[in-house]
């Protein structure tokens, strides 16, 4: 993986930059010490290297089994249970599987909103195929997949009765005391456990992701020898210069100081957009607190160009860019020459969509560098396991380190409590009544 961070020098110097790699040291001590904010939740740094081999081949065996019963298979889960996995999966998987019958099991997520339409749609569809899911909740107790876990094992046991509806049912929960890991228990479902001492959005490379993305055909081991492959590099070197998480962290960081408070992540082909939802639920959680951090937006070019390209071009400020590159397309696909020209495309004859897309990329980071907005480029050879496993670890390794110049806690949530709180209450949760008097009051 490549950082390139020349077209950020325009907004902020060399100088700049340099004056974050005495902290970046120190916090990477604290990082591989445990002495930072936040040291009970250090569990993915070693994730890469410690995965058990039996839990490996239990998500083969568990793989192995339910690919040939089922269609489709739902993963039930949200946020940090399941934006990693899908991520993975969306890069990789064909653009039309939905559409491919071999294609098999069609790959389908639940539990990630509370839309009685999708939930209904997904329950009718499900009801003419062969299905399964794994339901993924580290707490067991979060709203949304527990409610479309129960719906969804309920459509379950009534095709295939109880017994049957156990065989197709896959829990990832806490090791102990979780309502979902008590359920497991009594229903005798395959399960794996998420670790203690890691938190939902760093969770990706535990069978949280892994599952998921064994499910749907991707090869897990070059996923997490990418990760340990970046873990080594990463966790060895402590300059900005020999250190892309020290390099990455010191320019989002620079930037942020000059006023630049919204990151743009931009991917050239619309295969990332979970990728991004995934790097946007990293970030935005782990740095957005005490009323500071970078908001974390996403594009898809070139659509977008078509759309908030004007306001990224001329609209506020406040913005900087960081862009995706992938060096190699997974397939390539040539311009023909046309003898007759009268579409005037054949300027375009001899290249590749990949090098159209190349250019788009290029002439897009200069008009908006040009534009005052500074742009970070990340480059990868090509979209495969192995170097989505790299950049994964990038992402947390730098998030680590950039929450840590921010001097927050890049491992805890607790704005997400509000939300809860007050729906709990509105709902008449038992436990809740405090706060349902005090939401009468306000109305
Ligand atoms: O990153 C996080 O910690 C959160 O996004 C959680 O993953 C999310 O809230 C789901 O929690 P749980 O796995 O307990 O259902």
């Amino acid at each position: 993986m490549q950082i390139n961070v020349s077209q950020v020098l325009n907004k902020v110097s060399r100088e700049d930059l340099q004056r974050f790699e005495g902290p970046l040291k120190e916090f990477q001590q604290q990082l591989h010490s445990g002495t930072g904010a936040g040291s009970d939740f250090l569990g993915w740094l070693d994730v890469p290297v410690g995965m058990d081999t039996g839990e490996l081949a239990a998500i083969r065996d568990d793989m192995e089994r339910l690919v040939p019963m089922v269609d489709v298979f739902i993963v039930v889960g949200i946020g940090g249970s399941y934006l990693g996995g899908r991520a993975v999966i969306e890069v990789l998987k064909h653009n039309f599987s939905h559409m491919l019958p071999e294609e098999k099991p069609h790959i389908v997520y639940a539990g990630h909103n509370l839309s009685s339409g999708y939930l209904h749609d997904l329950m009718e569809m499900v009801s003419h195929k062969d299905f399964a899911l794994v339901v993924i909740s580290k707490s067991g107790t979060t709203t949304e997949p527990a409610l479309a876990f129960s719906l969804l094992r309920g459509e379950l046991e009534k095709k295939y009765g109880q017994h049957g509806a156990r065989k197709r049912i896959v829990a990832i929960t806490d090791k102990e005391g979780g309502a979902l890991r008590k359920l497991t228990r009594e229903q005798g479902y395959s399960s794996y456990v998420v670790p203690d001492d890691v938190g939902g959005r760093y969770s990706v490379l535990t069978a949280v992701g892994l599952f998921p993305v064994a499910m749907a055909g991707k090869d897990i081991h070059q996923l997490l020898k990418g990760a340990k492959d970046m873990r080594e590099r990463l966790m060895n070197n402590n300059t900005l210069d020999n250190n892309e998480a020290f390099m990455y962290a010191a320019a989002r960081n620079a930037l942020y100081q000059k006023g630049k408070t919204t990151e743009i992540m931009a991917c050239y082909d619309p295969m990332w957009h979970y990728f991004a939802e995934w790097w946007k639920q990293l970030f935005g959680e782990s740095e957005g607190k005490e009323h500071k951090g970078i908001f974390p937006a996403a594009v898809s070019f070139t659509t977008d160009l078509h759309s908030l390209g004007q306001y990224i071009q001329e609209g506020e400020r406040n913005l900087f860019e960081t862009v995706i590159h992938v060096e190699k397309a997974r397939h390539v696909v040539n311009v023909p020459e046309d003898d007759q020209n009268l579409d005037k495309l054949n300027y375009l004859t001899g290249l590749s969509v990949n090098e159209i897309n190349h250019r788009a990329e290029t002439g897009t980071i200069m008009a908006h560098v040009d534009g005052g907005v500074p742009v970070i480029q990340l480059g990868i050879p090509q979209a495969d396991e192995y170097n989505l496993g790299k950049l994964i670890f990038f992402f947390q390794y730098a998030c680590a380190l950039s929450g840590y110049l921010l001097k927050v806690n890049p491992f805890d949530q607790p704005g997400v409590e509000a939300y809860k709180n007050n729906m709990f209450a509105l709902l008449g949760k038992p436990g809740y009544e405090k706060e349902t008097e005090k939401l009468k009051k306000r109305h």
